[in-house]
């Protein structure tokens, strides 16, 4: 079941970060490198500590969706690009009370062939999310796994870029090709795209290999790679078929506290100050849904 959003959700302006939203795509060409676990869990962990937040599933495979339990949503991001609805009527409530979703399905297949006769088939999510940007902090875009046209569509709304990156062979070489599609993107629609960060996920400070790969990425990269990097946990992969983010489903895992660690730079990074709710921690755990808030959508 996926509810309508119902939920009003009350920014509080005093806290440094004023709307209009900060729109974060999580980009990576590559699939299965943490990407929707990453997009979910950051924005999670954002709206627990108090931070209105949207989280809008741009992946036909709508794993972020069911993420949160909305397996057979009736309305769905594609009726937002393909202009048939507003994004406000899209917005699904989730079981946080500062976290909406808009969801994703197969049928957002269709959109990338159907948008490419029109005009403005980079700049439809950019001009679609306008009239909402005053009503959350920040905005999530969870990517699919090419650099198609909803990926260029997401880089050309977003004001920075999220990359979940796994430290293997062939990552860093996936990352330039990535770097060059930002420049383009930079040149031709959107001058002011930033890089936000690089992230390690899945990460195993204890393999040759990853520390290696970490090292030559630090290297190349620079203040552009987070200092958290998030370890792989079996929380992490088993949360998403309970339909919660990891941390509703287990607070106290080391990958619901990484993504909390992680939502902390994030702010730090982006010189906010620290919410005045802390985010959840073992030991902090008055975050759990509010009363009469529905377990999940
Ligand atoms: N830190 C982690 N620890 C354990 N499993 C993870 C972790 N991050 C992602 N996974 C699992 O790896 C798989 C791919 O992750 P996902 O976030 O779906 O990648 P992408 O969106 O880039 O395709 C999923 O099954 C997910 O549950
Ligand atoms: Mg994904």
């Amino acid at each position: 079941m996926c509810p309508r959003g119902i939920y009003n959700i009350q920014l509080d302006q005093s806290k440094g970060l004023a709307p209009p939203a900060r729109v974060i795509a999580v980009v990576n060409q590559k699939g299965g490198v943490g990407k929707t676990t990453t997009a979910v869990n950051l924005a999670a962990s954002l709206a627990a500590s108090d931070w209105g937040t949207l989280l809008i599933d741009l992946d036909p495979q709508g794993n972020a969706s069911s993420g949160f339990g909305c397996l057979k949503p009736r309305v769905q991001v594609y009726d937002a690009l393909l202009g048939q609805k507003s994004f406000r009527e899209v917005a699904l409530q989730t079981a946080l009370p500062l976290l909406q979703l808009i969801p994703a399905t197969p049928e957002l297949v269709g959109a990338e062939i159907e948008l490419v006769p029109l005009e403005d088939r980079s700049e439809r999510l950019k001009k679609a999310l306008v009239p909402d940007l005053d009503k959350y902090n920040f905005i999530f875009i969870d990517c699919p796994p090419s650099l198609g046209l909803l990926t260029l569509n997401a880089l050309s709304a977003a004001d920075s870029v999220l990359i979940p990156m796994q430290c293997e062979y062939y990552a860093l070489e996936g990352l330039a090709h990535l770097m060059k599609t930002i420049s383009r993107v930079r040149e031709y629609s959107n001058p002011h795209l930033k890089v936000e960060g690089i992230i390690f996920t899945m990460f195993d400070p204890r393999a040759n290999l990853s520390r290696q790969v970490a090292e030559e990425a630090r290297g190349f990269f620079g203040n552009d790679i987070y200092k958290t990097a998030i370890p792989r946990n079996v929380r992490l992969s088993e949360a998403p078929s309970h339909g919660k983010p990891a941390l509703l489903y287990d607070l106290k895992s080391t990958g619901a506290q990484a993504y909390i660690e992680l939502a902390k730079e994030l702010l730090v990074r982006n010189e906010v100050s620290f919410p005045r709710r802390l985010p959840p921690s073992p030991s902090n755990i008055s975050l759990t849904p509010q009363q009469g808030v529905p377990d999940g959508i």
